[in-house]
């Protein structure tokens, strides 16, 4: 007769089973607060103490029936805990007897093997392994468990809402407050080519737009260059609608508009003029020296 598995055993198996399932399964993670939860597992170890009793019925039925060598062999068995048990399974090595039993002999090759049996915690492993991949791969094709797109939606999600977060408490930048920054360029290159470059070509050399480059101003709202193109960002051009009041109308932040303001001035007033013969838009409006502080 064979010793049984300890209950803890299970009980350990069916929190693990369990909480596998409700992280793949469940809606969102806050499902150890959920009373369905703990009420499932309070259900499953009452039934597996249930089950236990019926087990121990059963084992001192069959006990009983066993001749006395049987039950000394069967308690000697069960002197030694289950987790030695599984310890000597996995290290202990055979006595040269238990290994004649095993062996295989080739004949053939004069090669000997030993025919060990697999350690219970390899196996269980391995079957862990199958009913896992199994689980997963129907957690992955029928729900959002894993699935890049929906991890990707919930990350960006989380990532606009502290961004917003941030925009909240964070000082906004105005026609005051923005200043330029040399760190901002490159930032305020991207956001240009995203926002800009249809209209004012690229390195603002002109198109639609006028060429940003140059030291000729349709518009001239402030005394110096980057607070000229803050300007412009805030309110747009009042004699073209084509040039959109970015920041009011939302599509840019002040922060962004301070980011590409500083870009500009880096083109403008620290690079020389893309010109007519190198593919430049013609200057328009008047010539201006912009009191050539960046503030
Ligand atoms: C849909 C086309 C369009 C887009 C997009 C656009 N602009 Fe303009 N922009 C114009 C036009 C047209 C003018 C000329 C307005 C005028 O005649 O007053 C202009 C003027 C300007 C001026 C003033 C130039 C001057 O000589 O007075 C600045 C600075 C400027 N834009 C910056 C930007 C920046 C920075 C962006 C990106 C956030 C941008 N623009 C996006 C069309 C555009």
């Amino acid at each position: 007769m064979k010793t049984r598995t300890p209950i803890s055993i299970y009980i350990i198996v069916t929190i693990g089973l369990t909480i596998m399932a409700f992280e793949m399964f469940a809606q969102d993670s806050g499902y150890f607060t959920s009373p369905f939860f703990w009420a499932l597992l309070l259900i499953a170890t009452i039934l597996l103490l249930i089950m236990n009793t019926i087990g121990d019925l059963v084992e001192n039925e069959t006990f009983s029936r066993l001749t006395e060598t049987e039950k000394k062999a069967y308690l000697e068995e069960k002197s030694i805990p289950f987790y030695q048990k599984l310890w000597n399974s996995a290290v202990k090595k055979q006595s040269q007897t238990e290994e004649k039993d095993i062996l295989i002999d080739h004949g053939f090759d004069g090669i000997t093997e030993l025919d060990n049996s697999l350690p219970k915690w390899w196996i269980g492993l391995f079957y862990f392994g199958i009913i896992f991949c199994a689980v997963y791969m129907f957690a992955f094709a029928f729900t959002d468990y894993a699935h890049p797109d929906a991890e990707y939606d919930k990350e960006t999600k989380f990532m606009l809402a502290s961004i917003i977060e941030y925009e909240k408490n964070a000082p906004t930048i105005n026609l005051e407050t923005a200043k330029y920054n040399a760190d901002y360029i490159t930032e305020g290159e991207q956001l240009f080519k995203t926002n800009c470059v249809t209209c004012h070509g690229d390195g603002a050399r002109g198109g639609i737009g006028p060429n940003l480059t140059d030291t000729h101003w349709i518009n001239i709202k402030e005394k110096s260059l980057f607070k000229n193109v803050f300007w412009m960002l805030e309110n747009g051009s009042p004699n073209n609608p084509t040039m959109r009041p970015f920041i009011k109308e939302g599509t840019i932040t002040g922060r962004d508009a301070e980011k590409i303001a500083s870009y500009i001035y880096h083109i403008n007033q620290e690079k020389t003029p893309v010109t007519e013969a190198q593919g430049g838009a013609a200057p328009q409006g008047e010539e201006v020296k912009w009191e050539n502080n960046n503030q």
